[in-house]
């Protein structure tokens, strides 16, 4: 052990494309995305723990149930692995982990998944325990489908149930600002995809998958900023996932129609949902856009689902580059 807490930001993730290429005879879903990072993130520090079990405690917003959260199963799954590399000996003794929350649980953000990255990342740190990237991966994957992503740290092509993860390299130029409304009605992935597999999508199913395919050939090749937010508007279209949403939910229909109203522009849904999204390429009209929101939620133009007012938040896309995460850190609230 290190002694010292080691501190880790755990950034949401954005779907800008998601295709269900379908269903594989393990039960998960085949897709093809391009999933970014987001500069609204959790804040995870770990440190030796005084007892003989790891702990964690959560602060902040929307704390969901600490039993089952995937920090603890990615501290145990890492010890796993560090012990079948480097031996029953190895040091990876109880931690205490302290997670505060920014981002919505269950919202299509990923930040639980996020979280169990970080966790990994700090845990091997904090035992001071090197294994190679390989043994990483795998103790990513059997946390989630999600948790690869976060290993890679930047933008992505992601296959298979999330665990191909293709770095490609982000767009160039000012990191365009992304509006993110989330009702307050958390969307289970499993009853998501269920929905899918039984037969929940669009008329124009096939297109996301079109749209996925052209973006990563597009960011490959050198994307601006500014073709991206011109992009905006098709991309918004590309998630197979967003009818099986509202199947499993209804009431995010009209929650969708409603922020398209008030902003006049196209809506995307980020993962399993129900987050909607807006990309701008600047903060200022993220935060308008964001004041427009509350205006209309406030009047009853936009009405969403759940039992309390939707979370708004403005955050940066997280470009290739330091700094661009510290920058963002938390977004902001509006
Ligand atoms: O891998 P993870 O536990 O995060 O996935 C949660 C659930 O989402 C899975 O149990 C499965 O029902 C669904 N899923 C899927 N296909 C994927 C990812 C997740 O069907 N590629």
């Amino acid at each position: 052990m290190t002694g010292g807490p080691v501190v880790r930001l755990a950034p949401a993730k954005l779907n800008l494309t998601l295709a269900v290429l379908g269903r594989r005879p393990d039960g998960y879903h085949a897709l093809h995305s391009v999933m970014v990072p987001v500069g609204l993130a959790d804040r995870l520090s770990v440190a030796p723990a005084i007892g003989p079990a790891d702990t964690l405690h959560v602060a902040g917003a929307d704390c969901g149930p600490t039993a089952d959260n995937l920090v603890l199963r990615a501290i145990a799954a890492a010890r796993d692995r560090v012990r079948a590399e480097l031996g029953p000996a190895a040091p990876a003794g109880p931690l205490a982990a302290r997670l505060e929350k920014r981002i919505p649980v269950a919202a299509g953000l990923a930040g639980g998944s996020s979280d169990a990255a970080a966790a990994i990342d700090a845990a091997l740190e904090a035992w001071g325990a090197a294994i190679p990237p390989a043994g990483r991966e795998a103790v990513a994957v059997t946390v989630g489908s999600d948790v690869a992503f976060f290993g890679v740290g930047g933008w992505a092509l992601v296959e298979g149930r999330g665990e191909r993860v293709e770095r490609i390299r982000s767009v160039r130029g000012p990191a365009p600002w992304v509006l993110l409304v989330t009702p307050a009605v958390p969307v289970p992935t499993p009853a998501v995809f269920a929905a899918w597999a039984a037969g929940a999508r669009g008329a124009g199913y096939g297109a996301a998958a079109a749209a996925s395919r052209h973006l990563a050939d597009e960011l490959r090749a050198g994307m601006s900023a500014r073709a991206l937010v011109v992009r905006a508007g098709i991309l918004a279209h590309a998630n197979d996932l967003m009818p099986a949403a509202q199947h499993v939910v209804p009431g995010l229909v009209a929650f969708r129609r409603g922020l398209i109203r008030a902003l006049g522009t196209a809506v995307g849904q980020s993962g399993s949902g129900p987050t909607a999204w807006v990309i701008y390429p600047s903060r200022e009209d993220a935060d308008a856009a964001a004041a427009a929101v509350r205006d209309a939620l406030a009047d009853g133009r936009i009405v969403a689902p759940g039992g309390a007012s939707p979370a708004v938040h403005v955050a940066p896309l997280v470009l290739d580059g330091p700094g661009t995460l510290a920058a963002g850190h938390g977004g902001s609230d509006t």
